[in-house]
């Protein structure tokens, strides 16, 4: 049998999630493969994320590229399944609530090849976000779950999966964080759009947002009365980016659209703003650690322990312009709570139990 991990990457919030698993691993000796799927595959969206993390290069890159769910997902299951079939890994090991991820997690179970699935557990009960589908038949498959938090150790074992599967390991995207934080740096950003008193950031990408005109609409007209307020950096996920150019709320003068940056930069612009709005996951995370008000436009989180121990918050479009001015007049918070074990070791832990199963 095999002794080697292969780790199953493929879309941008994957990369820092992977980072310290593999990091801890190598320290450890274990062999490893890393595979790309290609699901994203702009510089933005990908490589720079290799550059900056200290993540070797992908040993292969899978190109399979944008597409539909199904058309995205089964390509990744084809080629996937090949490269899998030559290397038998023990252990195949998938981050977060991508379609890479799914197919990822199909392909081993179906050869019988054993599944570790890293941030396992979160749900948000909205079954119409593609990523709950995910996530959610992930876990079923796997056969050791990584928890960030206790709230998500109790979905599992509320859905009948037995604990002796189960770790709380805190969260490696905190990992990430922590260890490149001395590197944040959103001045060259911030020089270029002449910026020099307080700003929010604001990301949005759910397809529930940015996909249907009618969601938009609303959504746009709450960001223009934020941007009445303060100045706005908006680095435009290619989801949506379109939309958001024919929307009208990039004329507003205080609002400041930008291409997707690269890690440092972009947490560099979140570290030293006054308030983020987004709808991302790992947003709600990052911000919480930093200490920075999170205000999320979604009516649900996967995510509520960034909400009882952390600065996020959730909103609508009809919210959003008084709580962000809330938020903007009480300023950031000076001391607040951070979730159990999200302190930099939970590639280490996940890497020390890894072991345990390759042994
Ligand atoms: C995916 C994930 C989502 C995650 C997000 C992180 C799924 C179902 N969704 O959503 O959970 O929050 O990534 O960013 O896996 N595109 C480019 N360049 C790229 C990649 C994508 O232009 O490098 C464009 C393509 O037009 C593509 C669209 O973005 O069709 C969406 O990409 P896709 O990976 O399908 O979904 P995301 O919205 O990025
Ligand atoms: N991110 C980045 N540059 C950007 C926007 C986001 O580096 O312009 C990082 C962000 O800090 C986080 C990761 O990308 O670590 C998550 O991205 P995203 O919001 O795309 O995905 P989600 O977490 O919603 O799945």
């Amino acid at each position: 049998m095999s002794d080697l991990v292969m780790h199953i990457t493929g879309a941008r919030p994957n990369f820092p999630k992977a980072a310290p698993v593999i990091a801890a691993l190598s320290d450890r000796g274990v062999a490893q493969k890393l595979v790309h799927t290609g699901q994203h595959y702009d510089d933005n969206m990908s490589a720079v994320f290799f550059r900056e993390l200290g993540l070797p290069q992908p040993d292969v890159n899978l190109g399979v590229g944008s597409g539909s769910h199904a058309s995205q997902t089964a390509a990744i299951m084809t080629a996937l399944e090949t490269v899998v079939l030559e290397d038998r890994p023990a252990l195949v090991m998938v981050y977060g609530d991508v379609n890479s991820t799914l197919a990822a997690a199909l392909v081993a179970s179906k050869l019988g090849i054993g599944i570790a699935h890293v941030e396992a557990g979160l749900r948000s009960f909205d079954w119409t976000m593609p990523e709950e589908i995910n996530r959610v038949v992930t876990d079923r498959l796997a056969d050791r779950l990584y928890a960030t938090s206790a709230d998500a150790v109790a979905h599992l074992g509320n859905e009948g999966v037995s604990a002796d599967k189960i770790r709380l390991v805190g969260n490696p995207m905190i990992d990430t964080l922590l260890a490149h934080r001395d590197r944040f740096d959103g001045s060259r950003v911030r020089d270029q759009l002449g910026l020099s008193g307080r700003y929010a950031v604001a990301t949005l990408h759910r397809p529930a947002n940015v996909d249907d005109p009618a969601a938009l609409t609303p959504l746009v007209a709450a960001l223009s009365a934020v941007a009445d307020e303060v100045d706005v950096v908006l680095p435009l996920h290619p989801r949506g980016a379109a939309r958001l150019e024919q929307s009208g709320l990039l004329a507003h003068p205080n609002v400041h659209a930008i291409d997707p940056v690269g890690y440092t930069e972009f947490l560099g612009l979140v570290a030293e703003s006054a308030l983020v709005v987004t709808d991302s996951g790992g947003i709600q995370e990052e911000t919480t650690v930093l200490g920075v008000p999170c205000l999320t436009l979604r009516p649900n989180t996967e995510r509520p322990v960034t909400i009882t121990d952390g600065t996020n918050q959730l909103v609508t479009p009809a919210s959003l312009p008084a709580t962000a001015a809330k938020a903007l007049a009480e300023g950031r918070p000076t001391t607040w709570p951070i979730p159990p074990l999200w302190d930099g070791h939970a590639g280490e832990r996940i890497a020390r139990d890894v072991v345990s199963l390759l042994d």
